[in-house]
């Protein structure tokens, strides 16, 4: 079958500002040039919709769009969502899907997924679909068909980013900027090759716990709050607490690191993404034993700040590294840690 409509959607590495985007707070990723492409074509054979995919060998033939809980629900939500917003009845398509992603290690995904399959229908049926309305849909599929419940920042990088400049989102306002990252410095991803289930139940119950916390301190989002005082102590649980410092001070974080990018200077934006690593470790409690091993272990080899990248739980690091060290960076850390792997 010949293809007759191509989307794709890229994959993001967040340099700083990690569990805010659900809190109204400030991110900065930075789009990455691995993505997924979806391919579409049409065939009388097909009654609904059938889904083929290079990650996973068998083709799923769809004879409804209902959810059925694993990975071909992007592309079934990304139909039925398209399908009512523009009034069409989707049939008769086979949707071919290819990534250069690696899947669910923290970049993204899941994002790119969604956006690649809404890009290959939006050509496909003309819809002039805008970037905003891009990712208004690719987020209400993963939040309200899917069922994991981040915020706007992937989907937004995936369609507004770029591989050269970071995108400085603010989440609640959506104003943005593009910024340019360092000429002499790289951003590496390390996946710690360590099995990650983005367990919907954790990430929402982080998610949870801040919206009890600003409800408790009557803000409509964490990220309102500039600093936790005595009071607040008083009204909140332990966990509430500690997950509220985190997002308190990784927003005061993101806005420091922004201006470090514009005034070229990587030391102290490493150090700020050390901080970042430490504080979603030590308080927002998303990191593993792995990942801490990374980001030491990178930091001991000369990498000038590292941080778990996306939700945590698993997955991937991002390290920030000048780029006359980077091979003999590579080495090391491949003779230190055999299982990882550089995307
Ligand atoms: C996941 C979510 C994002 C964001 C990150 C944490 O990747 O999809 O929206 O919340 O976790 O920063």
């Amino acid at each position: 079958m010949k293809a007759i409509s191509v989307g794709e959607g890229y994959g993001r590495v967040n340099l700083i500002g990690e569990h805010l985007d659900y809190n109204g707070g400030c991110v900065l990723p930075l789009q990455i040039k691995n993505s997924i492409i979806c391919e579409l074509s049409e065939s009388s054979e097909i009654n609904c919709v059938s889904i083929i995919s290079d990650k996973y060998q068998k083709k799923l033939s769809i004879e409804k769009l209902e959810k059925r809980n694993d990975w071909a629900d992007f592309i079934i939500g990304s139909c039925l969502f398209f399908g009512e917003k523009y009034s069409i009845v989707i049939k008769e398509l086979s949707f071919n899907i290819s990534s250069t992603l690696p899947l669910g290690i923290g970049l993204s995904s899941s994002a790119a997924i969604t956006v690649s399959t809404l890009k290959a229908l939006n050509n496909f049926y003309k819809t002039n679909m805008s970037g905003d309305e891009l990712i208004d849909l690719a987020y209400d599929i993963e939040n309200s068909f899917v069922g994991v419940g981040g915020g706007i920042m992937d989907q937004f990088v995936s369609v507004l980013g770029n591989h050269n400049q970071a995108l400085y989102l603010n989440t609640l306002s959506r104003s943005y900027e593009l910024v340019n990252i360092f000429d002499d410095h790289n951003f590496l991803i390390i996946d710690s090759n360590t099995e990650r289930i983005l367990s919907s139940s954790e990430f929402n119950q982080k998610k949870e716990l801040c919206l009890s916390a600003a409800k408790k301190m009557n803000l409509k989002n964490l990220c309102e709050k500039e600093m936790i005082n005595e009071n607040d102590i008083q009204l909140l649980s332990g966990e509430e607490i500690k997950v509220c410092r985190h997002v308190v001070e990784e927003n005061k974080r993101v806005k420091k690191a922004v201006q470090l990018l514009k005034d070229n200077n990587p030391k102290e934006f490493g150090k700020l993404m050390t901080e970042s690593h430490s504080s979603l470790s030590e308080h927002y409690g998303v990191s593993t034993d792995e990942l801490n091993t990374l980001v030491n272990l990178s930091n001991s080899f000369g990498a000038l700040g590292s941080k778990l990248t996306g939700a945590g739980f698993g997955g991937a690091v991002v390290t920030l590294v000048k780029n006359d060290k980077v091979e003999e960076f590579k080495k090391l850390i491949l003779e230190n840690y055999n299982k990882a792997k550089f995307v």
